[in-house]
């Protein structure tokens, strides 16, 4: 086809990374699009803008935050440009729920002239507690996944895509008000600054990694990758999330597609 295939994602802690690969390689196995890769995690990615042909694809992948999508790309989307180009979109959430993010992706980048044809709510671990979700996306979810490509390229490949609708309410759920809450750093920190690298608000000092500036957004991308396990959040109001999802988010969910 002709055209660019455009893959965006932003992935504090790398599976919205995993799922838009994936995506942009089953959709090129059938359309052989040249592709470029923009990664919306740090400053750099975030401040470019993108101006589309008609013809470009675009695939979108982000995480769930509180049920929408992260406040941290609302200036990135804004930055999109459409021109009528095709979105596929990728809501990735930790088995709770994904609320209006799907919906608040889409209407996102209809407003910004993309038609949105396909889109899907896919599970990762939960980065506010790995056991819920652990071990997605497994073998079953990837599997979804490239049926999700396979058919979304058919649709393309098929003539003028039409728009779908996604599950979802407007208004969408209300977000929390922010509070300043950021991670703390136990004394096995080997100053490895591993963390520093992997921050996407780079909040955390360069000059001493213990000491974690306001604007945390609470990715736990640090306390994932912390190879000492250093990095901790130990707020009640985490406790409490932590504890909320431990006891009533385990049941399996399953990813749903829109087509
Ligand atoms: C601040 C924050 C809020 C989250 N809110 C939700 C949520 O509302 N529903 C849900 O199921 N998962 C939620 N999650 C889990 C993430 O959506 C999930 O772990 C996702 O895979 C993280 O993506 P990433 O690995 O690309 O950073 C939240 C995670 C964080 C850090
Ligand atoms: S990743 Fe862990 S050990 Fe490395 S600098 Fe950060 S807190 Fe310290
Ligand atoms: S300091 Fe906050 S924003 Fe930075 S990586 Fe850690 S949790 Fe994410």
């Amino acid at each position: 086809m002709n055209g660019t295939l455009h893959i965006l994602f932003f992935s504090p802690t790398h599976s919205s990374r995993g799922i838009a690969l994936a995506l942009g390689d089953g959709l090129n196995a059938a359309l052989g699009m040249p592709q470029k890769n923009r990664d919306l995690t740090f400053p750099a990615g975030r401040e470019k803008s993108l101006n589309c042909a008609p013809d470009d694809i675009l695939v979108f992948a982000f995480p769930v935050y509180g049920g929408r999508v992260p406040r941290t790309l609302e200036a990135p989307l804004s930055r999109l440009r459409g021109n009528g180009a095709t979105a596929v979109i990728a809501a990735v959430y930790g088995n709770r729920d994904y609320d209006d993010a799907l919906l608040e992706a889409a209407d996102l980048l209809t407003r910004q002239g993309f038609t949105v044809t396909a889109a899907g709510a896919f599970i990762a671990e939960h980065s506010v507690a790995p056991s819920v979700g652990a071990g997605r996306p497994d073998a079953a979810d990837m599997a979804a996944l490239t049926d999700f490509a396979r058919r979304a390229a058919a649709k393309i490949a098929a003539g003028k895509p039409t728009p779908i609708s996604v599950k979802g309410k407007r208004p969408y759920k209300d977000r929390k008000p922010a509070t300043d809450v950021r991670p703390k750093t136990a004394d096995s920190c080997t100053r490895c600054m591993i963390c520093v690298a992997g921050c996407p608000m780079r909040v955390i000092s360069r000059d001493d990694p213990a000491v974690v500036a306001e604007g945390c957004i609470r990715c736990r991308a640090c306390v994932k990758f912390c190879p000492e396990r250093a990095k901790f959040f130990d707020d009640a109001e985490t406790a409490k999330i932590r504890e909320m999802l431990e006891s009533k988010c385990l049941t399996r969910r399953e990813p749903e597609l829109f087509l």
